[in-house]
């Protein structure tokens, strides 16, 4: 599971792989366009030290987030962003987790804002979202907290409990599962669907005919930019490790699942688009409206999500590729794998993964769960069949 990295390396090698190693010698040789999904958090300026990690920065040898200012800090992040790009392929996509930190005048940071912002003005990065990941929240109203973070004993400002996920892409159009939203459920629907009912046709069963309630899964809406995920209780002896339903949301969205073998090109979800009638009797163009105000004006175009139907979006397969050879799964890598949890998320999820991460410790931490997952793959398979 774990390969110590040498310069001759090859990149097949690397997949599946824990590569031990300074990731900035390790992305350096990897193939261009060859990885469809970057999830990483790097260690934060000033924040804490990780053993066995002192490295080569060509300006600086240490370890990264200890440099002396915090621009060189992000000079080194940068080093590791342009690699980033360059192996990502044109529809690839990268989540960048970064909290933040303050400095000795006990001003904040804003560490991962300026890297994204030099990572776009310098290095031609697209922003598309900054996740919220909110650990735990206030709710004002009943004046209690939801969740959990590290808790500071602060008396002057509130505490840190949320940490940014930057989505940046190298191109304007790249693979995102178009469907990865939050599915209504019936009850949701049927709910939604009576705003829009007469009394007459209030039977739910009138609406939700069969071939419709097994297509509900592709409904729903499009998901907030701000999460909510508490820190679980980890089992894992490493100081920043990821919750896995952070990241399972992330790669399922970003990573496709197919990729062609011979051009890499990944496949797309076909979608069809259908109308769900919100109200029965109510036919377009021939028949009216029935809105309260006028029940007799006619049905305009622009009527019909409003008066007569909701859109549904169903999935109708996968594009098929011209090189008409395998598919493969997509690639995720993390080069800061710390405890290993991309690689873990990767696997469960049936995606290819390559972790880099220098520390020998946090490398075998990392194996040891992947190889715990793949058993226990190995043991949801037999008991299925
Ligand atoms: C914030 S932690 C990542 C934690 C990870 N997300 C998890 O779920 O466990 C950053 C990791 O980067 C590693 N690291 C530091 N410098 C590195 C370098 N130059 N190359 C590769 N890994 C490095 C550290 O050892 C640490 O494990």
């Amino acid at each position: 599971m774990i390969i110590k990295f040498k310069e001759n390396t090859g990149f097949d090698e690397m997949i599946n792989r824990v590569v031990q190693g300074h990731c900035l010698d390790v992305l350096k040789t990897i193939p261009y366009n060859s990885i469809n999904c970057v999830v990483t958090s790097p260690p934060y300026y000033t924040l804490r030290k990780y053993k066995e990690a002192e490295t080569d920065w060509g300006d600086w040898v240490g370890q990264l987030g200890q440099e002396p200012t915090l621009d060189l800090y992000l000079d080194h992040l940068l080093l590791v962003t342009k690699e980033i790009k360059r192996i990502l392929t044109p529809t690839g996509i990268l989540f960048w987790n970064h909290g933040d930190s303050y400095d000795k005048n006990k001003c904040m940071t804003l560490q991962g804002y300026r890297l994204v912002l030099r990572m776009v003005e310098e290095q031609g990065w697209i922003l598309r979202q900054r996740i919220i990941w909110a650990k735990e929240i206030w709710i004002k109203k009943e004046n209690r907290s939801l969740g959990n973070a590290v808790p500071h004993p602060a008396k002057n400002r509130p505490n840190f409990t949320h940490e940014e996920v930057f989505i940046l892409t190298k191109s304007e159009k790249y693979w995102y599962d178009p469907l990865y939203r939050i599915p209504h459920s019936r009850f949701e629907l049927n709910k939604k669907l009576k705003q829009y009912h007469f009394d007459e046709f209030a039977n739910e069963n009138d609406f939700l005919e069969p071939n419709i309630e097994d297509d509900l899964p592709a409904m729903g809406k499009n998901i907030p930019s701000v999460w909510f995920i508490s820190l679980g209780k980890f089992s894992v002896p490493h100081f920043a490790v990821f919750p896995p339903e952070l990241i399972e949301s992330l790669i399922s969205m970003g990573c496709p699942s197919f990729v062609c073998k011979k051009c890499g090109k990944p496949r797309e979800r076909i979608i069809s688009k259908s109308y769900l009638p919100t109200r029965l009797k109510t036919r377009l163009v021939t028949d009216k409206t029935g809105a309260d105000q006028d029940p007799y004006k006619s049905l305009h175009l622009s009527d019909i999500a409003k008066y007569e139907s909701k859109v549904i979006y169903q999935h109708g397969g996968w594009t098929k590729c011209d090189c008409d050879t395998q598919f493969l799964p997509g690639i995720v890598l993390d080069p800061f794998l710390g405890s290993g949890t991309t690689a873990v998320v990767a696997e469960r999820l049936g995606r290819r993964f390559i972790g880099i991460e220098v520390s020998k410790k946090y490398c075998e931490m990392a194996a040891k769960r992947i190889k715990k997952e793949v058993q226990q793959k190995k043991l949801n398979l037999v008991s299925l069949g």
